[in-house]
């Protein structure tokens, strides 16, 4: 996939993106968020095997702004509703706009894009994020207007070995729709 909107694009990874993939999957700071304080600790090779796997269902993206790598997303699609992640990985591009720009590109895309909706189409997407998380969860309420819909207490052990809770959100067809008009 390749979406493009002013300085951001959103575009499938390749192998040729493996290096920096791999550099951001590994570096504990990059990774904190998601529970890896001390990186994936994953070799060059199982990225690329990673970044092999996608398909139209199951995409690896980067995100670049002004023509730099700045950090990745992926979705998957089961069913009617897409689960997708998104990072902004270099710390200089974080907090300045653009991930609430990121995530209501990919959203219209979701939901709009005729080669995935003609085949299934989307009418949910949903995600969670720890509940540390507190920019990302304002970004989600605030922001992109989704909605929070649970709480998993302590459902996941982190790689220090501590429980972590997650928090749920969604984001329906109908309200994004909505909204955007
Ligand atoms: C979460 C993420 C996508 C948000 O994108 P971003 O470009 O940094 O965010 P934006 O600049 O669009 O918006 C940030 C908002 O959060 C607010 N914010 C920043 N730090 C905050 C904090 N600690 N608590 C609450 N709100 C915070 C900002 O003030 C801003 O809100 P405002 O515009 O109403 O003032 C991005 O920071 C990121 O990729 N982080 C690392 C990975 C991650 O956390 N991924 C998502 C979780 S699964």
């Amino acid at each position: 996939m390749r979406i493009q909107k002013d300085n951001i694009l959103i575009r499938t990874a390749t192998v040729d993106d493996a290096v920096q993939l791999n550099k951001w999957w590994n570096d504990g700071r990059v990774m904190e968020h998601a529970g890896f304080p001390y990186g994936l600790g994953e070799s060059l090779e199982d990225t690329i095997e990673n970044i092999k796997k996608s398909d139209e269902f199951n995409q690896l993206c980067i995100i670049e702004i002004d023509g730099k790598a700045v950090g990745e997303l992926s979705y998957k699609i089961r069913g009617d509703t897409a689960y997708p992640g998104c990072k902004i990985c270099d710390f200089d591009y974080q907090n300045k706009g653009y991930g609430t720009k990121i995530i209501l590109m990919l959203f219209e895309f979701l939901f709009t894009d005729e080669t995935i909706n003609s085949k299934c189409r989307i009418e949910r997407i949903a995600w969670d994020t720890m509940l540390e998380n507190k920019r990302a969860q304002h970004v989600y309420e605030n922001k992109i207007r989704a909605r929070r819909v649970g709480v998993r207490k302590d459902c996941w052990k982190d790689q220090t070995g501590r429980l972590r809770t997650a928090v749920d959100y969604e984001i329906r067809r109908e309200d994004f729709m909505s909204d955007k008009n």
